[in-house]
């Protein structure tokens, strides 16, 4: 759990530049008439995209919880984002501003800004040649690519075809890409032979090739040339696209599927507490409808706006709030490639100036770093474009938000939290400056959006008081919300709704405050969140035992100051292996290479025992306090199935270890 400050629950700030302001009673009684009457509601938005065949049924949930959306409905995510726009007057509107990493020299600078007209043009191309493939409906292909126009326009081409996508973020090693592709059971991957990051090119190509030599079902790469590396082509399985392009015609027009409302538009990997990381399916209608109540209401999209959120593709907030979302939605959708703070840390602030940037959508993580270069380099920048700013992927604490709102925000732009999770598709809880805006408070989530019905449950599955920390459940069924986990019905069940009957468990510890606003603590499970990261626990400790010299391995978060929250591990060494200061730097990057450069541990600790209950499940929360120096007597009580005695006599024990 990451939150170790104090909650400002009395602070109101109320921006002077915002409109639509309303009380919170207000907001409330407005709210509730939403959730009372949910379906209504959530019909009332999916109402205003254009399906190619309406729906029958809003919700089918004969089968929960597998709910359905907009059952008998029919529509195509690709037709939504591009056709309709490139067919109207947004034809020669900015649909993608582009701007790349390197910046040495005038030369290196590239900017693209691709319009919906073009954007369309790419987008049947492309579709022509995965049809080419003999891909269809119901097959999925992999997506391995860095952040460059190839991205979005390959999703949007599989979407075009009804063929399902799974993107694995660039930053994630060989052997995760290959698990991720054999689960999903990817028919074809799309890479580049690499990536700009940091000034550096991450070889992509040589990466995915590990992974291929492991991968049963891919069949073909497609290989984008972004860094003009080298690299090795394997005869019969890798093309280059720009060398497949030459033969695809300029003008083609491929039909866009008419797909089902509950078809796949998706499948995204999440790192879960057990096991192989799980699948989360997204539908398209749902998350569609989603999509667009959230881009009008928590962003307040316009067509005049430039918009940015600095995530990556290879998350879900990408997927949802910098592809479909904005582009749903008719709006300028800017992508930068590589590090916002390369080669200075103005980069960030440069581009909201170069490109005259209005909504802003960024994270904790990216602020503290930013904070940490001092404010002359923002103030370097005129920001004066900024009219709405919103933060993303773990508690953000009071001191950042502060700082932001102050120097990008003029203190007076609307400035939220929201919070969701890959599992949501979009923003459940989040202030909403686009419809009605209810005063801000430093490093709050704010009330849930209209249609969520969102509570914090105590132990006992009932209403947690004001103030007092409980879980984050989701109380009814939401547009957006996973139909499973790819080929793992079960799981999905026992995951998320088996906590508390009939609700949904969110895994976040939270707090109501009297005002009805959301504070998101942090996860109240065995995932940690690196600089708004999800990683499994478990991830890290599977990758440690894989170690010749690694008998047994615990892995916890420590708070963080930059990141948020951090992976220690404990460690016990097999016989006739010894401690040191190299073996702990093997240990370490040995779980870099298994599952990626955000699974840097900040320390091994190698220790004789691990604190087990009767169970043997490891005492995580007494490891934690360990490594936080976090009195014992504050642990007691939260270790299930052991005793407050077992609990400090493991304590001590594993304390004198550390310490010794
Ligand atoms: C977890 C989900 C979907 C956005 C990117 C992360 C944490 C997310 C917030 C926020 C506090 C937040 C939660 C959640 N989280 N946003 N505004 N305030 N915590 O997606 O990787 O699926 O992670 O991120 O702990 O459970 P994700």
């Amino acid at each position: 759990m990451s939150v170790n400050w104090a909650l400002p629950f009395e602070e109101r700030i109320v921006p002077e530049g915002a409109h639509n302001l309303v009380d919170i009673e207000t907001y409330h009684k407005l709210h509730r008439l939403s959730v009372e009457n949910y379906k209504e509601y959530w019909a009332s938005i999916a109402k205003e995209l254009p399906w190619f065949k309406p729906w029958e049924k809003t919700l089918d949930d004969s089968n929960p919880p597998f709910y359905k959306w907009f059952v008998g409905g029919e529509l195509n995510a690709c037709y939504i984002c591009v056709d309709r726009h490139a067919k109207s007057w947004r034809k020669n509107k900015v649909a993608i501003i582009w701007e790349g990493e390197p910046w040495e020299n005038e030369k290196a600078r590239e900017i693209r800004k691709i319009t919906y007209g073009e954007l369309f043009r790419e987008v049947n191309r492309v579709a022509y040649l995965l049809k080419s493939y003999g891909l269809k409906k119901g097959d999925v292909i992999g997506i391995y690519l860095p952040m460059i126009p190839e991205l979005p326009i390959f999703m949007l081409a599989a979407s075009r075809l009804g063929v399902a996508f799974s993107v694995v973020f660039s930053g994630f090693s060989a052997d995760a890409l290959a698990e991720r592709m054999n689960d999903a059971e990817a028919k074809l991957l799309v890479t580049a032979d690499g990536g700009w990051r940091n000034g550096k090119v991450v070889p992509l190509k040589q990466i995915a090739d590990e992974a291929l030599s492991k991968c049963k079902t891919i069949k073909n790469v497609i290989v984008v040339r972004r860094t003009k590396e080298d690299v090795n082509m394997a005869q019969g399985r890798d093309e280059f696209f720009d060398k497949l392009m030459e033969s695809v015609p300029q003008n083609v027009y491929v039909e866009p599927e008419r797909v089902k409302s509950e078809d796949t538009l998706y499948v995204l990997y999440t790192s879960g507490t057990t096991g192989k990381p799980k699948g989360q399916v997204h539908d398209v209608g749902g998350y569609l409808t989603l999509l667009h109540a959230t881009m009008k209401d928590v962003f307040d999209i316009q067509d005049t706006d430039v918009y940015w959120c600095t995530a990556d593709i290879g998350w879900v907030t990408g997927h949802s709030y910098i592809v479909y979302g904005p582009l749903m939605e008719g709006a300028t959708t800017l992508m930068y490639e590589g590090s916002l703070t390369y080669p200075e840390p103005d980069r960030w602030v440069s581009i909201i100036e170069r490109h005259g940037v209005n909504i802003f959508y960024t994270s904790p993580t990216a602020i503290r770093g930013w904070m940490r270069f001092g404010e002359e380099w923002v103030k370097k920048h005129d920001v004066s474009s900024i009219r709405l700013i919103h933060s993303v992927g773990e508690p953000i604490n009071p001191e950042a938000f502060r700082w932001l709102f102050k120097l990008l925000g003029r203190e007076k732009v609307p400035f939220g939290s929201t919070w969701w999770m890959t599992e949501t598709g979009g923003i459940l809880i989040s202030h909403t400056p686009g419809k009605y805006l209810v005063p801000l408070k430093p490093g709050t989530n704010g009330p849930p959006i209209f249609g969520v019905d969102a509570d914090v449950f105590d132990d006992n599955g009932k209403p947690q008081k004001p103030e007092e920390r409980g879980y984050l459940v989701i109380k009814k069924p939401w547009p957006g919300m996973p139909l499973t986990i790819f080929k793992d019905p079960e799981r999905y069940k026992q995951v998320y709704w088996s906590r508390f009957q009939g609700v949904f468990y969110a895994g976040d510890y939270a707090v109501k405050d009297r005002d009805g606003y959301f504070w998101i603590l942090g996860r109240a499970d065995e995932v940690i969140k690196v600089a708004g990261h999800r990683l499994g626990t478990y991830e890290l400790e599977s990758a440690l035992i894989q170690h010749k010299a690694v008998a047994e391995a615990a892995v916890v978060g420590v708070p963080d100051e930059l990141k948020g929250e951090v992976p220690v591990a404990f460690v016990i060494l097999k016989q006739g292996y010894t401690p040191s200061e190299e073996l702990r730097k093997e240990l370490n990057l040995w779980v870099r290479e298994r599952v990626g450069p955000i699974a840097s541990l900040k320390n091994v600790y190698f220790v004789s025992k691990l604190p087990k209950t009767r169970s043997a499940k490891i005492m995580r929360r007494v490891v934690q306090a360990v490594v936080v120096g976090k009195p014992v007597g504050d642990v007691t009580t939260l270790e299930d199935g052991a005793s407050v005695e077992e609990v400090k006599r493991a304590y001590l024990e594993l304390q004198k270890e550390v310490q010794g």
